[in-house]
């Protein structure tokens, strides 16, 4: 981790985000507040990290092709995919100007070449022209409140794509939403996700808010707050907007090299993934 991490970021907003963010308003700008650097300490847990590398594995080659990620945080995902692919040209963007602060920080402390922004993935439009060869987003449409914002998010993505162009999101995992009662510490990481309505998880409805969680080894907590979508919501958004090809895909073993195939962030991910892969094409 980059010895820049510990430095405060966060003093955006001088109020308590585990009070405000069940607005959805403030949940928008949720990881402008504390939890950000957390967030990060949370990237690095095995669990965590292999959720990242599958993703990154998922994507696969995107040597020489220009990538938008979308809802970007801290960068995870754009710097996995720069590292394996040195080629291709990479532009994150996230609506929290707090991770797009501590993105750049970590560009600036260990430059890369990737670029940030911030902004919003439901208003954004065509970033820096459009026409990309890839657009990713992992965990984004938890964030959408109403179908319509989820509408918004899909055709972002589309909109930012060249004809042909191909999408790979990582939307939350039906079972992992459904069984999601507190669990031991896996891979370095307890999570508790369920509705704020205090409905039991196996209930969780399609767009009811719900609370994650996440507890480190070292007691940190990070709370944050998202929606639920179902697996096949989200397909279905993407061929509303005229996405095609579009396919549910579970995180495997497969996807990364034999040797690495004990890893135990990997096989505590696969065992228990809070997402699944979800590709689409662009139609030509
Ligand atoms: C759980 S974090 C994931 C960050 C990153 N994709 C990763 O996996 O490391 C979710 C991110 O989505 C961002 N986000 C939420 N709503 C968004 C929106 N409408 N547009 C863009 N980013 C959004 C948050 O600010 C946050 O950084």
């Amino acid at each position: 981790m980059p010895t820049i991490l510990p430095v405060v970021y966060f003093k955006v907003k001088n109020m308590n985000a585990r009070e405000v963010v069940k607005s959805h308003q403030n949940l928008k700008y949720q990881y402008d507040n504390d939890i950000a650097d957390v967030f990060e300490e949370y990237l690095q847990t095995d669990y965590r990290r292999a959720a990242k590398e599958l993703f990154v594995a998922a994507v696969g080659d995107v040597e020489g092709q220009r990538v938008l990620e979308l809802s970007c945080g801290t960068g995870a995902i754009a710097r996995g995919l720069k590292q394996a692919y040195p080629s291709a040209s990479i532009l994150g963007s996230d609506i929290s100007s707090g991770m797009i602060a501590l993105a750049r920080e970590i560009e600036a402390a260990e430059p890369l070449g990737i670029q940030y922004l911030v902004g919003d993935a439901m208003t954004q439009g065509a970033v820096d022209g459009g026409n990309y060869d890839v657009v990713v987003a992992h965990c984004l449409f938890c964030y959408a409140k109403d179908k319509t914002e989820l509408r918004s998010m899909a055709q972002t993505c589309y909109e930012n794509l060249r004809p042909g162009g191909r999408l790979v999101l990582a939307v939350n995992n039906d079972v992992w939403t459904r069984t999601s009662i507190k669990r031991p510490y896996r891979a370095g990481v307890s999570i508790f996700q369920a509705p704020i309505s205090g409905r039991n998880p196996v209930d969780t409805q399609e767009g009811e808010q719900c609370q994650c969680n996440v507890k480190l080894a070292d007691g940190k907590t990070e709370t944050s707050w998202h929606y639920h979508w179902g697996e096949q919501t989200c397909l279905q958004m993407l061929e509303s907007v005229w996405f095609s090809q579009a396919k549910l895909e579970p995180f495997t073993l497969e996807l990364v090299p034999d040797s690495q195939r004990f890893d135990s962030g990997y096989t505590s991910f696969v065992d228990f993934p809070f997402s699944s892969i979800l590709p689409a094409w662009k139609p030509e």
